[in-house]
């Protein structure tokens, strides 16, 4: 097959049709705010830098454990007292992993950790069902487990652009019911654009430009919608 590089694809797509909504639902098991607060601090370890100390606050040597609802970027759900629901450090100029603790925040329904300088793997959130915005663009992230999102049904947005996360693109993406945008642009991913991103109805903006991908640009990737060039033509 002559491989060909996907320059760029920007999709405004106007689905209709209900499409494949075939999610499993999972309860979050029995969980406290104690450990989300033990999980905010594991993910803390694993932050090497912090120049602006925003993350000074996040200290559990003078505070009572329902504090770490103030800590900086951190908000909690007003019906589930000291349940984690976002967490936003968007642009704090952090460098470190991501621990995969943060995959036991299952209330977190925000997760915004753009324009930082993260690195190495994105942890497995498949048990993050309530979480619907999905910010990473803008850090160094390199890899995610082919299940990271599996499972996650709420996903609205996924922003992973300008990274360096490389291999295919994970196919469960397009079990994701809710999905509406999901830019993955700016990376290192390779192999072919999976079918299964058509069965997402609800997606409206769709950016793989700028990655490694080759192969057909799936058949019907336009369906109702005549073609019209992108902008930059
Ligand atoms: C929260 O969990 C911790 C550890 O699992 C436990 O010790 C504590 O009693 C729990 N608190 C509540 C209010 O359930
Ligand atoms: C407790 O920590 C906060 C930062 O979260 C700090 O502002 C405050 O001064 C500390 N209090 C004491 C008594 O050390
Ligand atoms: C709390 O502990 C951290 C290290 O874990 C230390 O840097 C900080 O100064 C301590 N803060 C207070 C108020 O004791
Ligand atoms: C995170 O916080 C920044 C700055 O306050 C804000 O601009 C951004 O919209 C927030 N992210 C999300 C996903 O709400
Ligand atoms: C998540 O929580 C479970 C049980 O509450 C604990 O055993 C596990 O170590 C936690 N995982 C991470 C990565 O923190
Ligand atoms: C997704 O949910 C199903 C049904 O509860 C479960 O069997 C499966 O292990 C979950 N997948 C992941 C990656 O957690
Ligand atoms: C999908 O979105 C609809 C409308 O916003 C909402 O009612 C539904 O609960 C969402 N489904 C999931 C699995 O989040
Ligand atoms: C799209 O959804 C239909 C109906 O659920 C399913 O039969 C089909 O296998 C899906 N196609 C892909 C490529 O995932």
């Amino acid at each position: 097959m002559k491989s060909a590089m996907v320059a760029a694809v920007v999709l405004a797509l106007l689905l209709y049709g209900t499409g494949n909504a075939n999610c499993a639902t999972l309860r979050p098991t029995s969980r406290n705010s104690t450990d989300d607060m033990l999980s905010l601090v594991d993910f803390r370890k694993e932050i090497s830098s912090d120049p602006r100390g925003f993350l000074t606050s996040w200290n559990t040597n003078n505070s009572s454990a329902a504090d770490y609802c103030s800590w900086n970027g951190v908000t909690c759900s007003r019906t589930h007292p000291g349940r984690v629901t976002e967490l936003n450090l968007s642009s704090q100029s952090l460098r470190g992993r991501i621990s995969p603790s943060l995959g036991n925040l299952t209330f977190l329904r925000i997760l915004d950790l753009s324009y930082n300088s993260f690195f190495g793997q994105l942890p497995l959130l498949s048990r993050l069902v309530r979480l619907q915005d999905l910010v990473l663009n803008n850090n160094q992230l390199q890899s995610f487990p082919i299940d990271a999102l599996t499972n996650c049904s709420s996903l609205h947005t996924i922003a992973l652009s300008s990274n360096m996360f490389t291999g295919p693109i994970p196919a469960s993406i397009g079990s994701l019911p809710n999905l509406t945008y999901l830019y993955l642009d700016g990376n290192l991913l390779s192999g072919g654009i999976p079918s299964s991103l058509l069965n997402i109805s609800k997606l409206k903006e769709l950016d793989l430009s700028s990655n490694m991908l080759d192969g057909p640009i799936p058949p019907n990737m336009f369906p109702h919608e005549p073609y019209t060039s992108p902008p930059w033509f």
